[in-house]
């Protein structure tokens, strides 16, 4: 039976290259909104369903080797079909989905995807195409640094698929045209930016940014003050200060350095107490932390940061929706 919806359904776009974590933050976001998390389906939980932008690929991996262009590419991917879907899911319809198998590199029979009340359509290219993008309540850019984008390549790569640091380079060379030309420019145009540097330290410490734009639809977060985590191993800091975005004025709030996971909800607590429009219950963020504790990021701003724009999507729900 299809669910009735008293409100429009709120769609949050979700962009980065693959491979950036994007599964990854959205486990998170899912375990620290408290639906359940079922790996391998498309809808997760009762209120908010995943829709994968991969599926819009208009060549399976064969046609790509026959056009030679990358799945990065625009011209790879039906924008007519994906924003007339997510134009249909904004406005309460169900579609019929096509699927893109990575696993077999070849198109599955379309899936049917119910009306809900929350979207998130996560890929390489929410926010470039126009008619996707004005579906969107709320745009988040997912921003790796090349530094640290090959340092977890070269970790992952090597350690588990054989590869040399030099063939890891060469995959990221060869992409890089297209990265440059059809993802990384919509990152001037997210409401927000989660951005992932490495540490003033150096790697594999990071320095991560929420970078949120003035007067966009993200609800800000700031803090109290500046602060070093008491017995931070790594000296830990969050700092908050303004800067100009591609144009845009924003305030970032940034976290350089690693949470001790052995103390893990004590620091937790202390940077809960620090920041100032969380919009959640009392040790909500620490407890969401802990939950997932043994998830990738856990220790550093990357976490933090994930487990606080899961609040934030709430909020913009609960706004939105009049709740
Ligand atoms: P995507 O869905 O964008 O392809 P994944 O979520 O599958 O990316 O993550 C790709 C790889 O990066 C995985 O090996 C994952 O464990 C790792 N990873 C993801 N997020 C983080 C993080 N915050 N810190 C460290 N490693 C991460
Ligand atoms: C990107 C896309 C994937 C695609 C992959 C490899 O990562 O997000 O959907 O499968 O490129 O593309 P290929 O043409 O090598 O199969």
């Amino acid at each position: 039976a299809t669910k009735k919806l008293d409100h429009a359904p709120v769609m949050i776009g979700v962009a980065a290259d693959s491979g950036c974590g994007k599964s990854t933050f959205l486990r998170r976001v899912l375990g620290a909104l408290g639906t359940d998390v079922k790996p391998g389906h498309t809808a997760i939980g009762d209120m908010l369903t995943v829709i994968c932008l991969d599926d819009y690929h208009i060549n399976d991996r064969a046609g790509r080797k026959a056009t030679g262009q990358s799945a990065l590419d625009a011209r790879e991917n039906d924008f007519a079909l994906m924003g007339a879907q997510i134009e249909a899911l904004k406005q309460g319809k169900a579609v019929y989905k096509p699927i893109y198998n990575h696993d077999t590199g070849f198109k599955d029979p379309p899936e049917l995807i119910e009306p809900n009340k929350v979207f998130v359509v996560e890929g390489l290219h929410p926010i470039y195409d126009t008619k996707a993008r004005s579906q969107l309540d709320m745009s988040l850019y997912i921003d790796i640094v090349n530094k640290v984008k090959f340092a977890w390549k070269v970790k992952r790569d090597v350690a588990e698929r054989g590869w040399t640091e030099e063939q890891v380079q060469a995959d990221i060379q060869k992409r890089l045209p297209d990265f440059a030309a059809y993802v990384d420019p919509q990152k001037a145009d997210a409401d927000v930016i989660l951005r992932y540097e490495p540490s003033d330290q150096g790697l594999p410490y990071l320095k991560v940014k929420l970078i949120q734009k003035k007067g966009g639809p993200f609800p800000m977060i700031t803090l109290k003050k500046e602060l070093t985590l008491t017995g931070s191993k790594s000296g830990a800091t969050l700092k908050q200060y303004d800067m100009d975005w591609m144009g845009s004025p924003a305030t970032v709030v940034e976290m350089d350095g690693e949470i001790d996971m052995d103390n893990m909800e004590k620091q937790v607590e202390e940077i809960e107490a620090n920041l100032v429009g969380l919009a959640a219950s009392p040790n909500e963020l620490r407890d969401a932390m802990v939950k997932l504790k043994t998830s990738p990021g856990s220790q550093n701003g990357t976490g933090l940061l994930q487990a606080v724009i899961a609040m934030k999507i709430r909020e913009v729900y609960d706004k939105l929706t009049g709740r």
